[in-house]
């Protein structure tokens, strides 16, 4: 085990050193680019780690946080994330998003691993989150508080594995400021619902719930987007899209669930398990799986960034890993917080007696497939 971490360590510092070099303008490219007066927009190196340290120090967040009380935090982490990913790599896509759906509504705060009371993954936009996870990171947290007890919140080890998730899946290694608390309660509905949901058909819509969580340019929309040249997708999510049967891709998708409506389609079917730019080929090919998918398409200001995405692929990595990044400013709802101390399935409120509700099994029992 403790090779294998030291292995996982080499290759992700070889990986964040590349993402390091990389943070330069693009060479050759060509085309409209949407540019501000500040230069290339949205992710001007300078301009995007002065306003990362600025908001973590705004929240008394630091990448140190626990280096006196937890100095192996990291270790542990990436040890046990290596682990369960060699074990199932479908764990990776399931972690990304999860972290995102986490972040998005109300900050990362852990809120939706809350099982009790009310879960935040009744609602909709939460559908078919993979449940195995909950138990990825509930165990990791009991490896972190066994060494270093109780000083590590649920959504600092969240941040931590979804980082060691984008590598592993092939993207590039992010800064996680840490020393966040766990949310008290789940988040409500209101904040939820700024997630799209997978039938959205104007890119307009999905605009404006980003800028509401601060993601103000078409760019952070597209290049978030492109989580989802990694995963899969149950028939019950494009439903819409494949009933609609409006193109080649759309008729195969309704054939496919017509024929087993539990398998699983894979979100980029051309390199299912790469997070890459592979995504955004498929997109122009017709072959986005879900309405809101293709709906980057139909808007001038997110298309021109899909033709770009597709056109870059290293520049779509490294603004992927910035929007990762800047997912810790999402506001916070309240300030109040815990670390939790009985699991990361309940508030410390609930008490250490009371059984933790466990999130065992997983959603995804579908056969892996592809249109
Ligand atoms: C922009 C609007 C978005 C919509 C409408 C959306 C919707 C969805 C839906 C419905 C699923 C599949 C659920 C299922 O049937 O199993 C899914 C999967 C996924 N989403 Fe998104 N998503 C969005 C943005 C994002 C973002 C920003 C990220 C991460 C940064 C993300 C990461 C993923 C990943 C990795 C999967 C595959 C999960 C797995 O295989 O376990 N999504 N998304």
């Amino acid at each position: 085990m403790a090779r294998s971490a030291t292995m996982l360590v080499a290759v992700f510092s070889t990986l964040a050193m590349l993402a390091g070099a990389a943070l330069s303008l693009p060479e050759g490219v060509t085309g409209p680019l949407p540019f501000n007066a500040s230069g290339f927009l949205p992710w001007n190196p300078a301009e995007l780690q002065a306003h990362l340290a600025a908001s973590a120090a705004a929240q008394n967040l630091s990448v140190d946080y626990h280096k006196l009380t937890c100095p192996r935090l990291r270790f542990i982490v990436m040890d046990r994330m290596y682990g369960e990913l060699m074990a199932d790599s479908s764990l990776a896509a399931g972690i990304i998003r999860l972290y995102f759906n986490d972040c998005f509504p109300n900050g990362c705060d852990a809120s939706i691993l809350l099982v009790w009371p009310n879960p935040e993954m009744r609602f909709d936009q939460n559908n078919f989150l993979n449940r195995k996870v909950w138990d990825v990171i509930e165990s990791i947290r009991k490896s972190v508080h066994a060494e270093c007890g109780p000083t590590v919140s649920c959504a600092d080890i969240l941040a931590l594995a979804a980082r060691d998730a984008v590598v592993f899946a092939g993207g590039l290694d992010f800064e996680a400021p840490l020393g966040r608390l766990d949310s008290l309660a789940p988040a409500i509905y209101r904040d939820v619902s700024a997630i799209p949901l997978p039938t959205t058909e104007q890119a307009s819509v999905m605009l404006s719930n980003f800028a509401s969580r601060g993601f103000n340019h078409p760019g952070d929309l597209v290049a978030f987007s492109g989580a989802h040249s990694i995963g899969k997708a149950h028939c019950a999510s494009f439903r819409d899209r494949a009933d609609r049967q409006s193109d080649a891709f759309s008729r195969q998708l309704f054939l496919a669930c017509r024929q087993d409506v539990y398998r699983l389609q894979e979100l980029d079917h051309v390199t299912p398990n790469r997070l890459d730019n592979q995504y955004y080929r498929n997109l122009m090919a017709g072959e986005g799986v879900f309405t809101s998918d293709m709906a980057l398409l139909n808007d001038p200001m997110t298309a021109s960034w899909v033709t770009f995405y597709q056109n870059n692929p290293r520049k779509f990595l490294d603004d992927f890993s910035a929007v990762m990044s800047r997912l810790y400013t999402v506001r916070r709802g309240s300030r109040s917080g815990e670390i939790r101390r009985y699991g990361c399935f309940k508030p410390n409120s609930a008490g250490p007696g009371v059984g933790i509700p466990r999130a065992a099994g997983s959603d995804q029992e579908g056969a892996a497939a592809s249109a």
